[in-house]
């Protein structure tokens, strides 16, 4: 997976063939979404705030934080609340998803997450996944879910 450098020292010519080509301040705006959201995340078990931004084809940014729940299997991550919250408001089309916790390395969306983002994700929808170090991992949902389960499966 291309890595980019530090937010806001952005490579193009690390940008995966396929995604849209988005503005660094886009990009960034959207990491900064990203981060922002953590300080929503309702997360009483794990203490680990995860937020995330998508970015809509018609230029809305729609955030997202892990909500969890007593019961753990029930706990939300950050990215399918955002996608879900802006499916919610009508908007299906995107240009980008960003996530962002607090890692080492930029932040790795669980197989779940994966399988939602390829329901709403285009092969050139930037997924971009960071840290608070400033450190930006763009990819595509094709380098992050090969093969994802699709509605094409499910015809003979
Ligand atoms: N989490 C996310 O929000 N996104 C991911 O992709 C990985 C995990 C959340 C779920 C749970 O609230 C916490 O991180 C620890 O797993």
């Amino acid at each position: 997976m291309p890595k980019r450098g530090n937010a806001g020292k952005l490579h193009r010519n690390d940008t995966p063939e396929g995604t849209n080509m988005l503005s660094e301040q886009q990009i960034q705006q959207l990491i900064d979404a990203a981060i922002e959201a953590r300080h929503h995340a309702y997360i009483p078990y794990s203490s680990f705030a995860v937020g995330a931004a998508v970015l809509t084809r018609d230029g809305n940014t729609i955030r997202g934080c892990n909500v969890e729940n007593a019961s753990y299997g029930l706990c939300n991550c950050a990215e399918r609340t955002a996608i879900f919250s802006a499916v919610a408001q009508g908007q299906r089309q995107f240009a980008a998803v960003a996530v962002a916790a607090d890692t080492s390395e930029p932040v790795s969306p669980c197989g779940a997450c994966r399988q939602v983002l390829a329901e709403f994700c285009d092969a050139d929808t930037a997924i971009l996944l960071a840290n608070l170090s400033g450190e930006v991992r763009e990819c595509t949902i094709n380098e992050l879910l090969p093969g994802a389960f699709a509605a094409r499966d499910m015809t003979p």
